[in-house]
């Protein structure tokens, strides 16, 4: 039996990239993992004792589809005091990590034809997650020298076509670590809702913003409340991206058809999971400073060692856990990002994630989620590397 052809089917490049890294480590190979989507630590006691009282208890059998709602009220109330937002638990929802929040979202609202704007640099699943619903990705690009943002001017340039229905931010972004200010943000949900376009705010790196800079939920505008999705997750602020727990908050009757598609596919995250999660969110104005202190050090060393070794001034990213570098400024003569990834991973054990698989060909993704020791050795074989490189010849 044929498998569907239509679906369009790509692996996410950093899971590709990260699969290929782990397949080497486990033929006992060095490999120097840039290409981590996560904050390398090891779980926060609150996680451990959390999920072994679970486990001690017997809470081990089906949680709700919309999950635990000792769960729903933590994450609402951290949402509403962190972020001035005003969720109830009714609108709130556990899914398996931000990306089936991102996913049920789009199954629930996409029609075949339907254009979704993306803001390019992407994070890599947003265009294949629509394209699995038959949406139409309609690339907004951006640029680095306007910090890669997206500009009003940008949107009302698009308003014409009445076919965009839904507009995905990511805030703050995956791979540039942009982040939007309170006017900018409802300038862009003004358009939303003056267009009827559903804006599905993808906040999970909220909680890694460095330089004491303050950080706007789309999710605090009351006034733009029905046109507003926001998901959240577990995995980046807690460290926590194994455990797959995410949110979506949003309003009730959406809430309710997500949790009928939550009951009728994943049938919601795991026990376990949610138990550890609570006591994460217990224990939140710990553990989250701790982990994004770690970060921003580590996001200092990265940014310290990579002007040293390749002599030009990188500029440290305001959040997440990327620094989307031109590959011109690593010394690289040719532009094709995933040949360059490619050739890397396969003769020199070292995993970059191409800019190409964020649509902004001719960079690539370090991550600084890894330690200091791990960073340093990654980016002084990287070093050598480049200067090694078939590839690097002018193209
Ligand atoms: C921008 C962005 N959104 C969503 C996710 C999904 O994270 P998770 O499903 O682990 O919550 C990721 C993961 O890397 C991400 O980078």
């Amino acid at each position: 039996m044929n498998l569907q052809p239509t679906i369009p089917l790509e692996t996410s490049a950093t899971v590709a990239i990260n699969t290929l890294a782990l397949q080497k480590k486990a033929r006992g190979e060095r490999v120097f993992n840039l290409a981590a989507g996560e904050p390398v630590l090891p779980p926060h006691q609150a996680l451990i004792a959390g999920a072994d009282a679970a486990l001690a208890a017997g809470k081990t059998l089906y949680t709700p589809a919309a999950g635990i709602p000792e769960l729903r009220v933590a994450a609402s109330t951290w949402m509403n005091r962190t972020y001035q937002t005003n969720f109830e638990p009714k609108n709130t929802l556990v899914t398996c990590g931000g990306k089936f929040g991102i996913f049920a979202t789009l199954q629930a609202y996409l029609t075949p034809g339907d254009e979704v704007a993306i803001i390019s640099p992407y994070w890599v699943s947003y265009p294949s997650i629509v394209q699995l619903f038959g949406g139409v990705p309609r690339i907004v690009e951006t640029e680095e020298a306007n910090g890669w943002k997206l500009h009003l001017e940008q949107l009302k340039d698009i308003a014409p076509s009445d076919k965009i229905k839904i507009l995905i931010l990511n805030n703050a972004a995956n791979p540039t670590g942009a982040i939007y200010s309170y006017e900018e943000i409802k300038s862009i949900l003004g358009w939303a809702q003056e267009n009827n376009v559903l804006v599905i705010s993808d906040e999970v790196y909220s909680g890694l913003v460095y330089d004491g800079k303050n950080y706007i939920s789309c999710g605090s505008f009351p006034e733009h409340q029905d046109h507003v999705v926001v998901i959240q997750s577990c995995s980046k602020h807690f460290s926590m991206t194994g455990w797959r727990v995410g949110f979506v908050f949003a309003l009730e009757e959406i809430i309710r058809v997500l949790t009928t598609l939550q009951s009728q596919s994943t049938t919601g995250t795991s026990s376990i999971s949610q138990w550890a999660a609570l006591a994460a969110f217990e224990h939140a104005s710990e553990i989250i400073p701790y982990v994004r202190e770690k970060m921003e050090t580590r996001r200092n060393f990265l940014i310290k060692t990579l002007t040293k070794l390749f002599n030009y001034s990188f500029i440290p990213p305001a959040s997440s856990l990327y620094v989307f570098v031109n590959m011109q400024q690593l010394g690289a003569q040719t532009k094709n990002s995933v040949q360059f990834c490619t050739e890397l991973i396969e003769k020199h054990n070292i995993a970059l994630v191409p800019g190409n698989a964020f649509g902004a060909e001719g960079y690539v993704r370090l991550s600084f989620g890894a330690a200091e020791a791990e960073l340093e050795a990654a980016l002084n074989a990287l070093h050598q590397a480049i200067s090694k490189l078939a590839l690097n010849t002018v193209r």
